[in-house]
């Protein structure tokens, strides 16, 4: 597949004043429009109208700018990883220090934030650790979504602490994956880097039992080539062979995992979710060459191939990891993909090794959780989120 563009690697004065003009002219109108259709649309539909403003805000941002304009606007992974650890830790210590009754957990966990980055062997990645690497006994990789355009976002990092670090103060830590993104790099870049991440994680002693690894959308995508990678490693990647059993789990938040954009869940739910057929037309574009060959499609787009190939590629799966958890909304246009893919996790491995939990929740669209964690809320899609991890490694 193409390397890297040849596309400028960053916004030049016309693409910024593009911005400024989508800014000014077409949000306005936009917004609004959005934002009555996404509320009209989930009034209709019975489902909650909780999240539904950002869910239009985002369906602006997605369709009408470029990888490098929503880059442009938000701080790259690394810097808001650090401000994010600073700003809270010191936050919670002085919550502490002025407080007089018992100190609440969530203070605790927060005020020994530290920043801890590891860099990995390319030079261009990273592990961001929230929580204690050294004393902690499960770890979480964490691979955040975006369509690979854009950074890192304050609901990614939310949610980690409230979905895993909360899940049992002290015993675990999240290493979130720093990745290259679009257009600086392309497939197979990010899933080198996960593997990567994967390896050093298992290098440094953490046993697989000990070990789980997920994100949302984009992250999903990777998490499913994560996996796929575990099953036959691909070339371009760091092998792992020192996986003696299977991970404890993967989850996969609204997976992307077709390029198929005429299903029925893209007709229903073009118009209330933040993603559509014209914005994830354009973002295949940006992201894969036209000539995806079928070997190719394995790796990317797993849920492209025929059923049967499907069902070949994920045997096995039982032996690279133990319980899977996929949820998506019954508002969003990847509602097929997901299930499909549950499905074929599930048709290929039916010797009851292999847990998989598929979660459809009425009110949510795409990546509930992630707007959940932008509202700084433990809403209800974090919450599952940290039951399943609760049930998982047995925390009380
Ligand atoms: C899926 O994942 C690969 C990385 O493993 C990425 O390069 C590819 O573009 C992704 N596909 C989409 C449409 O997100
Ligand atoms: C996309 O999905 C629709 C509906 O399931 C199906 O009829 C169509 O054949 C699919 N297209 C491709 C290219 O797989």
């Amino acid at each position: 597949m193409a390397p890297a563009s040849s596309k400028p690697l960053t916004l030049s004065l016309l693409g910024k004043l593009s911005l400024l003009l989508k800014l000014l002219v077409i949000a306005p109108p936009t917004l609004l429009i959005n934002n009555l259709r996404c509320h009209l649309l989930a009034l209709f539909r019975g489902a909650s109208l909780k999240y539904y403003t950002l869910c239009a805000f985002n369906k602006f941002g997605l369709r009408h700018l470029t990888p490098l304009q929503l880059q442009h606007m938000k701080p790259p992974t690394i810097v808001y990883y650090k401000s994010w650890v600073r700003k809270q830790s010191i936050a919670a210590i002085k919550r502490l220090s002025t407080s007089n009754g018992t100190p609440k957990p969530e203070d605790l966990v927060l005020s020994e934030l530290k920043v801890d980055i590891e860099t990995l062997p390319d030079g261009a990645s990273s592990l961001l650790w929230l929580g204690d690497r050294t004393k902690a006994k499960k770890v979480v990789l964490f691979l955040h979504g975006g369509g690979y355009a854009i950074p890192m976002l304050p609901g990614h990092i939310n949610w980690c602490y409230r979905a895993y670090l909360l899940a049992s103060p002290g015993d675990v830590a999240v290493a979130i994956l720093q990745y290259t993104l679009v257009p600086h790099g392309q497939y197979p870049t990010q899933l080198r880097q996960a593997a990567a991440g994967l390896s050093h994680i298992l290098s440094s002693g953490v046993k697989p039992e000990n070990i789980i690894f997920g994100g949302d959308s984009a992250g999903g995508n990777l998490t499913c080539s994560l996996l796929s990678h575990l099953l036959h490693p691909h070339p371009d990647a760091v092998p792992i062979t020192s996986l003696a059993r299977p991970v404890a789990g993967a989850f996969l938040v609204s997976p992307w995992v077709s390029t198929n954009t005429s299903t029925a869940s893209y007709k229903k739910n073009n118009g209330i979710d933040m993603l559509s057929t014209a914005t994830i037309d354009t973002a295949c574009g940006h992201l894969l060459p036209k000539d995806l060959t079928e070997e190719d499609k394995a790796w990317v787009m797993p849920v492209d191939l025929p059923q049967e190939r499907q069902e070949a590629w994920f045997e096995g799966l039982d032996k690279v990891v133990s319980h899977v958890y996929i949820t998506a909304g019954e508002q969003e246009v990847f509602l097929d993909q997901s299930v499909q893919l549950a499905d074929v996790f599930k048709k290929a491995n039916n010797n009851g090794r292999l847990d998989v939990k598929v979660e459809v929740m009425k009110s949510e669209a795409h990546d509930w959780i992630l707007l959940e964690g932008e509202n700084g809320h433990d809403g209800d899609a974090t919450r599952r989120m940290r039951g399943w991890v609760k049930g998982l490694w047995g925390f009380k």
